[in-house]
């Protein structure tokens, strides 16, 4: 593996400087679980979204409080990506990888919010295993308005 490269399996915390935040992340190395390892392609579309946040349909104006579900968020860098636009984002995963998405979840909220709370939108977390019916119901009830977006990567 290059050593230049942003991540890797086995880094323990990962930085991100995206949209003016520093934003940290952590991964389990330990895990042999897909999600608890920053995946390039994350990290590729939250560059784009700095990218291409002036204007146009990534821009906040455009996206602030439009509901976005993504689908196995494993560290939650595109849902807080499209959180830091002004999105109610929900990032979904399996159980084994939630407490690690927590977790990047709520520190990075707590750096974003001493920085610059307003353009913020919201992020929670839900458990989503693909198919199950209960946990579909369940975020159902929290859609109180339609999806804009379905991320999946
Ligand atoms: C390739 S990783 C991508 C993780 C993250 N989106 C990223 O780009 O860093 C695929 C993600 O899908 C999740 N996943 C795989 N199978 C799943 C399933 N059956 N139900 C829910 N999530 C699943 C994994 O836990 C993992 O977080």
């Amino acid at each position: 593996m290059e050593p230049d490269r942003l991540n890797s399996p086995t880094t323990f915390e990962m930085p991100l400087e995206v949209m003016g935040h520093e934003l940290q992340f952590s991964q389990d190395p330990n895990s042999k679980h897909l999600g608890t390892t920053v995946w390039d392609a994350s990290l590729v579309f939250a560059k784009f979204l700095e990218r291409n946040c002036r204007k146009g349909r990534f821009s906040p104006a455009k996206l602030k409080g439009k509901r976005v579900i993504e689908l196995g968020a494993g560290c939650g860098v595109s849902g807080i990506g499209m959180a830091l636009l002004g999105c109610d984002v929900i990032v979904t995963d399996q159980k084994e990888v939630l407490p690690l998405l927590q977790r990047n979840v709520e520190r990075n909220i707590s750096r974003i919010m001493q920085k610059n709370p307003d353009s913020f939108g919201s992020i929670k977390v839900a458990e989503l295993q693909w198919g199950d019916e209960s946990h579909i119901k369940q975020l159902v009830l929290h859609l109180t308005t339609s999806l804009a977006l379905m991320l999946f990567m």
